[in-house]
């Protein structure tokens, strides 16, 4: 049988990643899936048979296991499955050059070393009055414009779109270049031909700003690197498009969907209003609480496994169920329930092992202060439509709220 651009996408049955019943929940299938035991064999829309991790040891022994590769094309199933006419375009170093969250060590140690050379905390310290400045504005034009307002469009996406722009050195004003076909890669129902289109139109825009900034250096993060001198200028675009992809959508749909979920439970929300302190413990909790990061991370097992006394043969696809993972009981007593005052536990949401996400100390900083001033400045802050019409983001690989339709007291 001829492989089909379709064939090569292991998604997860749609029991699996609905989460319409309630947007904050894990999918019902997830839910009864945990209960079952840690480790489960489902089979993927594609037909593929693979592993679902909803156990909390189970998922830390997975993203701790140098067996498990996050690159999915070593898998010799997958690859089988590629359009011979699409291998160059998704296979070829120029197309991998710098996407080293699918990188194994010790290819991903080398991107990842330079990078924390440049996540310096001088860096994170000049760039948290930045966040509040940018926060402030934010909501200065969304007050001044009056209520109502969409919190996503006018708050969440811009917030972490101008921190990540101005922590790279990517001009804000080009986010019309990014910000859709951004969209378009995390969207999993776009054909994998757009998918190619939108990523060789991302990568060709950054390699023109690589070259400019080798001509006219700045204090950003990609002319540090630039410096450093360790990277071409694929491998330098691979990594900025990679900052960008993954450093602004998933900070805006935790704003988006967290305030959504602070709104529909005001006990909590009165909690944090009365006492700010409580912000850094608030986003740890809506962090494990939404798990918006609700189909992955995916690994790809180099040999056989035994995990939770089930064998995982070689060659399987092997997903992590954060949201099961962040409901575990035994780590979270009344896993169910939001409590914003709850003690900090060991939450999955920004990974484990070596891929542990690199932004999170920024995406920490941008939800706090995003939080706090939120509340503070808009007071009566409540949701200007019926909770069930706020359109979710069931397609996405990064779950939360198309928008949020708002309103204040003026
Ligand atoms: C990796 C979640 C914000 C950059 C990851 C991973 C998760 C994650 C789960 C691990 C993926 C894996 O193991 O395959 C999140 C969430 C965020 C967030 C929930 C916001 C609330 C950010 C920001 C940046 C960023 C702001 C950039 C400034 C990265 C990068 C990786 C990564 C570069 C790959 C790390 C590696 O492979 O070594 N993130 N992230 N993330 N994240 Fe984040």
């Amino acid at each position: 049988q001829r492989p089909t651009t379709d064939s090569m996408r292991t998604q997860l049955p749609p029991e699996l990643v609905d989460r319409t019943g309630c947007p904050f929940d894990p999918a019902a299938g997830v839910t009864d899936l945990s209960a079952r035991g840690p480790v489960h064999q489902v089979t993927a829309t594609n037909g593929e048979v693979v592993w679902l991790v909803t156990g909390h040891d189970e998922a830390r022994a997975v993203l701790s296991d140098p067996r498990m590769s996050a690159d999915r094309f070593r898998n010799p199933r997958l690859l089988a499955r590629v359009p011979q006419e699409m291998r160059e375009q998704l296979l070829s170093p120029k197309a991998r050059a710098g996407g080293f969250i699918a990188m194994d060590a010790p290819e991903h140690t080398r991107y990842r070393r330079l990078l924390t050379g440049q996540f310096t905390v001088r860096r994170m310290r000049m760039l948290t009055p930045r966040i509040h400045e940018i926060v402030t504005d934010r909501l200065d034009a969304m007050i001044a414009a009056g209520p109502p307002a969409d919190l996503v469009r006018d708050f969440a996406l811009p917030v972490p779109s101008l921190v990540i722009c101005e922590l790279l050195g990517v001009p804000y004003d080009d986010r019309d270049s990014f910000q859709h076909r951004t969209a378009q890669l995390l969207n999993l129902e776009t054909p994998l031909e757009q998918l190619i289109e939108a990523r060789d139109e991302l990568r060709a825009y950054m390699i023109g700003l690589v070259r400019s900034k080798r001509e006219h250096p700045a204090d950003d993060l990609l002319s540090g690197l630039i410096q450093d001198g360790d990277l071409d200028d694929d491998e330098l675009a691979g990594v900025a498009n990679l900052l960008l992809v993954a450093g602004h959508e998933t900070t805006a749909n935790m704003l988006g969907l967290g305030t959504f979920a602070l709104l529909e439970h005001p006990d909590q929300l009165a909690k944090l209003r009365a006492d700010p302190s409580l912000a850094e413990g608030a986003v740890e909790e809506l962090l494990r609480y939404l798990s918006i990061i609700h189909m992955g991370p995916f690994r790809f097992a180099t040999a056989e496994v035994e995990l939770g006394g089930v064998v995982i043969p070689a060659d399987s696809t092997v997903i992590i169920s954060v949201p099961a993972v962040n409901r575990d009981a035994e780590q979270f007593p009344d896993p169910g329930a939001l409590a914003v005052d709850r003690p900090r536990g060991h939450h999955l949401s920004f990974g484990h092992g070596i891929h542990q996400c690199l932004g999170q100390q920024l995406a920490r900083v941008e939800m706090a202060v995003g939080f706090t001033e939120l509340l503070r400045r808009l007071p009566g802050l409540r949701l200007d439509v019926p909770a069930r019409q706020v359109p979710t983001r069931d397609t996405m690989v990064v779950f939360g709220v198309h928008s949020l339709p708002v309103s204040w007291d003026a």
